[in-house]
């Protein structure tokens, strides 16, 4: 069984999706940059070992990233979850787990990189906006792309309508993303792209807004 260890800054919803999905593999430790991130209590509740690596006590991004790989090394994973965790990391730590560090994106890479992302669909006006799962690369929200989930964009959306709507299909998409990794079927072609072992064909079209029928 696989181990992973899940990488936190915040409130951890994707996080609790990822335990309530009762995945087969183990949960390591669950780590954050904020000591006061909700998720912790989530991972405690959980019986999961908690560790804080606060980036305010380090001046050099160098010195927090190796006081973060230190304590992920401890449990020595198998896979490395980013789940909203909101620091940029450096080269030398992405190169460290290269293969085996995953992130979710709220936008459909590659369209989007960055914050404020449901912000800016609004303001581009896309029909079609949603999330992304995908390797870690030194490029910010780069890597090879392994599942999206697209909505739709509604007339009268709000930053937070649009967000609440791709947050319920990131809960879905990062689960899967993390089970196949655990299952040994992703693969990373030279090219960079990822191919999943034993696809399932997808069907159908999302259009946004619906087509007159
Ligand atoms: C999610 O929208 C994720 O895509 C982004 O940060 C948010 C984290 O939410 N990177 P949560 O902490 O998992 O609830």
């Amino acid at each position: 069984m696989k181990t992973i260890v899940i990488l936190i800054s915040g409130r951890g919803s994707n996080l609790l999706a990822i335990l309530e999905a009762r995945l087969p593999l183990t949960v390591a430790a669950v780590i954050s940059n904020e000591p006061q991130a909700g998720g912790l209590a989530t991972a405690k509740q959980h019986g999961i070992p908690t560790r804080v690596v606060d980036h305010r006590l380090h001046r050099e991004r160098s010195t927090f990233d190796e006081a973060l790989s230190a304590e992920i090394d401890v449990f020595k994973p198998d896979l490395v979850v980013l789940a909203g965790f909101m620091r940029i990391l450096s080269a030398a730590f992405v190169g460290r787990y290269r293969g085996r560090l995953i992130n979710i994106h709220p936008s459909l890479l590659p369209a989007f990189t960055g914050l404020h992302t449901h912000r800016r669909a609004l303001a581009a006006g896309v029909k079609l906006h949603g999330c992304t799962v995908h390797f870690v690369t030194p490029e910010l929200d780069h890597g090879p792309i392994v599942i999206q989930a697209a909505v739709p964009v509604m007339e009268g959306d709000s930053e937070q309508s649009l967000a609440a709507r791709v947050l319920a299909e990131e809960h879905r998409v990062y689960p899967q993303a993390v089970r196949w990794f655990c299952e040994d079927r992703l693969n990373i072609t030279p090219q960079g792209l990822v191919t999943l072992k034993a696809a399932q064909a997808a069907s159908g079209a999302l259009v946004s807004p619906p087509r007159d029928s």
